[in-house]
């Protein structure tokens, strides 16, 4: 063990966010340590852990669990629980679970080989979950291989400040912090320079970039347009906004620049207005429609995608008709929908006119049930139609398939080739719809 390197396995539950976070722990870790792909290997775990609701948080707890188990067969094994569940519990995971060895924060990322270091070397159990409104996203470059990888995401900001009811990232991402204008535009170019393709720009809440950045002056717009102009790059995507927040700067946007994708995540929560005045979400149905409309008049082929909780706390059957209405008129390219959950710090939670488990079971079936019709509606208005793919690879199980993203961001499986590279953009003739996907050919 002394003479060999240890090995790292990290595991993550959660949104894009902690995707990116593992694969910077796995960069920051990567020269000390070894990677492996199975727990069972690592001599460091680490949990990646989110608490958006409550099922998030339960299937972080469950592998700790698992873990427990084999450590007792392996006592070296240093665990670790980082992200948003190490940052809502704090240092009390430290006597509740005794096997656990770190407990790291959102904002000590960077932190992670130094705080390794002191447990491994000097025995040391460690909660580091400071949180402070002058932190600053350092300048990070990542390291790729010329050409290994074709798509990548780029953080812009982090935290946020809407303290919508229902909701933990607040709490757990902390304030809003926007990282450096100059740092953000030197990663895209890097990353271009190395053949990657297509990049996603980052945040718990992308329209507010910039707005607490001393010179006040550069906004999302400003980044979206700066960041189109770098040389090799294809396709530019971002991800999360709140409607709140979207401006006509954003949506002349995807008028103007053709490498931004003509798709939108714009979660709705919910289609009544007195819910949306309870989630504290600041807008109305009128005023998110009006941009749905403008975004579709800015981009006639723009996919919009949204967001929907089932069943917060007081909502009547009326409510919840008018979501049903809200996604039949809007006819969404693809929603994500959840059933209301409490979380800890979250103002909803003592919000009375709880609904009971079966109440929103049934609600959330109907809804999906509905949202399924309609995106299977969609899907059939790309079939007999060309499209841009680019490729993402071969399907393991049918060697003549392939499949790839059109730039709506639709997985289409194809066939008709014989040789493609991932990254690389081509034209295919979209010859079904399916559920989640759709079927092509390539011209
Ligand atoms: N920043 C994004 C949301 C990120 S969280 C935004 O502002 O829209 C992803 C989704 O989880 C939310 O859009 C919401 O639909 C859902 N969600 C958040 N808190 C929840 C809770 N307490 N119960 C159920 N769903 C929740
Ligand atoms: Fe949560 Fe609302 Fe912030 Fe989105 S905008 S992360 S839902 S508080
Ligand atoms: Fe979950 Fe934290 Fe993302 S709570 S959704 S991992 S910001």
């Amino acid at each position: 063990m002394a003479n060999e390197r240890r090995t790292f396995f990290i595991e993550t539950f959660g949104c894009q966010m902690n995707d990116h976070d593992s694969e910077i722990m796995a960069q920051l870790l990567t020269g000390s340590y070894r990677p492996v792909l199975n727990v069972n290997d690592a001599d460091i775990v680490l949990v990646n852990t989110c608490s958006i609701r409550e099922k998030a948080e339960q299937k972080a707890m469950s592998l700790l669990g698992c873990l427990k188990i084999i450590k007792k067969d392996k006592p070296h094994m240093v665990i670790g629980i980082v992200g948003c569940v190490a940052q809502q519990e704090g240092k009390k995971i430290l006597s509740r679970l005794p096997y656990v060895d770190l407990v790291m924060g959102t904002q000590n990322l960077y932190n992670l080989p130094a705080l390794l270091g002191e447990i491994i070397h000097n025995h040391k159990r460690i909660a580091a979950v400071e949180q402070s409104a002058a932190f600053e996203i350092p300048p990070y470059l990542p390291e790729v291989d010329k050409g290994s990888v074709h798509k990548r995401f780029v953080t812009i900001m982090q935290g946020c400040n809407n303290f919508c009811t229902y909701c933990v990232v607040p709490f757990t991402r902390g304030r809003e912090i926007s990282r450096k204008f100059k740092d953000i535009i030197a990663e895209v170019r890097h990353l271009a320079a190395h053949g990657v393709r297509e990049i996603t720009l980052l945040g718990q809440n992308v329209n507010s970039y910039g707005r607490d950045l001393k010179s006040g002056q550069t906004g999302f717009a400003e980044l979206l347009r700066a960041a189109a102009e770098v040389e090799g790059l294809k396709r530019l995507r971002f991800t999360t906004s709140n409607p709140r927040d979207l401006n006509d700067e954003l949506i002349q946007c995807f008028a103007d620049l053709d490498i931004l994708c003509p798709h939108f995540h714009l979660p709705v929560q919910s289609g009544a207005n007195s819910i949306l005045k309870r989630m504290n979400r600041k807008y109305s149905i009128e005023t998110y429609l009006d941009l749905v409309r403008r975004l579709r008049a800015a981009r006639p082929d723009i996919a919009i995608t949204t967001d929907i909780i089932v069943g917060f706390p007081g909502e009547s059957e009326d409510d919840f008709q008018a979501t049903m209405n809200l996604v039949a008129n809007v006819r969404y390219h693809g929603a994500y929908s959840f059933k209301y959950s409490d979380r800890p710090q979250a103002r909803s939670t003592a919000f009375t006119g709880k609904l009971s488990e079966e109440v929103k079971g049934e609600r959330l079936a109907r809804l999906q049930k509905r949202i399924g019709q309609i995106v299977m509606a969609r899907n059939q208005e790309y079939t007999g139609k060309n499209y841009e793919v680019m490729v993402e690879g071969r399907n393991k199980s049918r060697p003549d398939q392939w499949f790839g993203r059109t730039a709506s961001n639709h997985i289409v499986n194809f066939t008709g080739a014989k040789s493609l590279q991932a990254g690389q953009i081509i034209d295919v003739k979209v010859i079904e719809a399916c559920q989640h996907s759709l079927r092509g050919i390539l011209r």
